[in-house]
């Protein structure tokens, strides 16, 4: 997605460990122009995959989530990583380990939002080891529904995560991909 591409270009900045920041659009403040226009460059995607549900983790997966969700017309659940005082117990859980951050979430769905007609769209901000979708497909396959794509907004190519949803069969379909980083700059994969 070009716009996407010239904004990761203008305002994106490579820090050490391959870690892209994003923070003025995506990540921390939000741009939600740019965030419409995604929502409906994955719905243009994913409209005639049944999708019944759009599926995230919180906190940068659901903005781009619920904008995905709104051109889909269909409700977005984000899976939570604490519990509340209304998230006890009928819960859905998966174990996420977060390479950048070192630690291990355990991450929950209230049961009652998913049932086994559904076929859900799981959509994040970033794909780069896959944790945060594998967890959620283990979701899915415990909740005994079934996965009709995975939409991402940036994916480092170079990580394992792009591999595994291949892998995995399901539809995949990031608005930017990328590379590599080379000497600070953003390479983004050609095809
Ligand atoms: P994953 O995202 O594919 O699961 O892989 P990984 O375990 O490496 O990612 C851990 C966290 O770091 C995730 O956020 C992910 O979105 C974020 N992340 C990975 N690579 C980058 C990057 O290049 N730039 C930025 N800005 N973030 C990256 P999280 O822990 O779920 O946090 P949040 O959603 O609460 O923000």
């Amino acid at each position: 997605m070009k716009i996407l591409e010239d904004r990761i270009r203008q305002d994106g900045t490579v820090l050490p460990g391959n870690v892209l920041k994003v923070d003025n659009f995506l990540n921390h403040q939000i741009d939600p122009q740019l965030m419409d226009q995604m929502g409906a460059e994955f719905a243009s995607h994913f409209k005639n995959a049944g999708i019944t549900k759009v599926l995230t983790v919180e906190s940068s997966g659901i903005a781009p989530a619920v904008m995905a969700g709104l051109h889909l017309q269909v409700p977005v659940i984000f899976a939570r990583k604490h519990k509340s005082l209304t998230l006890q117990d009928n819960l859905y859980t998966a174990k996420v380990y977060s390479y950048t951050k070192q630690v291990n979430n355990d991450i929950s769905i209230d049961r009652r939002f998913l049932s086994r007609e559904d076929r859900v769209l799981i959509v994040d901000d970033f794909l780069a080891n896959g944790q945060a979708v594998q967890g959620l497909f283990d979701i899915a396959e415990t909740a005994g529904i079934t996965v009709g794509g995975v939409g991402v907004v940036i994916e480092k190519r170079f990580q394992k995560g792009h591999q595994m949803v291949v892998d995995a069969g399901v539809p995949l379909v990031a608005l930017a991909s990328i590379a590599s980083f080379a000497d600070g700059q953003v390479i983004f994969a050609q095809d």
